[in-house]
């Protein structure tokens, strides 16, 4: 396309990329080159015969990758908060009780999102760094008998920590609760088994781990929270999952205007999954990295802040080394063309986090830890 001002196009990107920067962030994280290219085209209407072709294909590819047959996969114009917020507004009666397992900031932001909306929380808080066991979580719902769900933050960007989710679920369903689950930072990166784990609301959002840019949000939906939504009378408009599923079933669509470009990009990472050999071969992939990672930091004689056994596939969390400030880390790597993200919540000193969702490679990561190994020398010797 011939551009009449292409001085806006490099004054805007200026305003964006003033210089260089490898994203080692916990989201929006860097996205595949294919990615970015179809996010260039240009718009056609949501209610066109194409725009009902890609939507229909990319959930239908997103249903294989979540194991998602009997569930409902939904794909809606937010970020993953609004089918956090969906989720207690369709499936929980007004007053009625959750069980909110949290293991950090996340957690803490579904037990805020449940009463913000009317319903009670109660909370399972475990100390950071630790993960939600399945015997605690029985313990906490024979407390609670009367909780009409659970939920559960799969992976706690904040502490780098993965919950054991497929026990957890188990749990909770043996327990006839339903169970929503919180994969921002987990889906994409990891094996979820929506249909075969009875998971009934599993949630992520665009910018994480499939690396498309911000905007779209996707979920997997059971029948029984439909069924369940049916006798819920606030559910709103904006996230009632109800009418999404209407404009999913009447034409692939959905009942207000979707993020076009996000959609096609998910549909990108998808074929990318495909032509790497399939899910299994993708999801290695992030494992290696996430190991490599792991190794490098206890190579430069730092500690990882998870409990040993539950290692983020997506984030590593890592202690601030005695007499340093994670703040100046962080500042000191941007200066040099790297930014990570800065420690979260509480311990925001106290750690700092590399992220390792999107496109990553691996002279990246290597890249990043020589610079990282000189940065914690300067600081160390000022
Ligand atoms: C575990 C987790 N839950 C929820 C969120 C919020 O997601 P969003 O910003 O897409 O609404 C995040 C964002 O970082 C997250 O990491």
């Amino acid at each position: 396309m011939k551009l009449d001002y292409p001085e806006v196009v490099d004054e805007v990107l200026k305003l964006m990329w003033p210089r260089k920067m490898k994203l080692f962030t916990a989201g929006p994280v860097a996205c595949f080159p294919e990615v970015l290219e179809v996010m260039r085209s240009q718009m056609f209407s949501h209610r066109s015969p194409e725009y009902s072709a890609l939507h229909k294909d990319t959930v239908l590819r997103l249903a294989e990758f979540l194991n998602a047959k009997k569930a409902t996969v939904l794909l809606a114009p937010c970020s993953g908060t609004g089918f956090m917020e969906a989720s207690i507004r369709n499936a929980v009666k007004l007053g009625g009780k959750v069980l909110v397992t949290s293991i950090g900031a996340f957690g803490d932001r579904y037990a805020e999102v449940v009463e913000s909306n009317g319903r009670k929380a109660a909370v399972l808080r475990k100390p950071l760094g630790e993960p939600v066991l399945p015997e605690e979580l029985d313990e906490a719902l024979r407390k609670n008998s009367d909780v009409e769900a659970v939920t559960i933050t799969h992976n706690e960007t904040s502490t780098g920590v993965i919950n054991p989710l497929r026990e957890l679920a188990k749990v909770a369903k043996e327990r006839g609760k339903l169970v929503f689950v919180d994969a921002v930072s987990s889906m994409g990166a990891i094996d979820i088994r929506v249909d075969e784990w009875c998971l009934d609301i599993v949630f992520s959002s665009s910018q994480k781990a499939f690396g498309v840019p911000p905007g779209l949000a996707m979920a997997a939906v059971s029948e029984e929270v439909f069924e369940k939504a049916k006798d819920v009378s606030d559910r709103g408009w904006y996230f009632d999952l109800i009418a999404l599923r209407e404009d999913l079933v009447k034409g692939w669509s959905t009942p207000s205007t979707p993020p076009i470009p996000q959609v096609a990009g998910l549909n990108a990472v998808l074929r990318i999954v495909e032509r790497m050999g399939g899910k299994n071969s993708w999801l290695k992939m992030y494992e290696k990295r996430a190991e490599k990672i792991r190794i490098k930091v206890i190579e430069l004689g730092l500690e990882l802040f998870a409990k040993p056994g539950f290692y983020s596939p997506t984030i590593t969390v890592v202690r601030t080394p005695m007499g340093l400030r994670s703040s100046d880390i962080y500042r000191s790597l941007r200066e040099r063309g790297f930014e990570i993200a800065m420690g979260y919540g509480p311990i925001k000193e106290a750690t700092f986090r590399i992220g390792h969702m999107g496109y990553i490679t691996d002279q990246d990561i290597d890249d990043l830890f020589k610079e990282l190994s000189d940065v914690l020398r300067n600081l160390k010797s000022r």
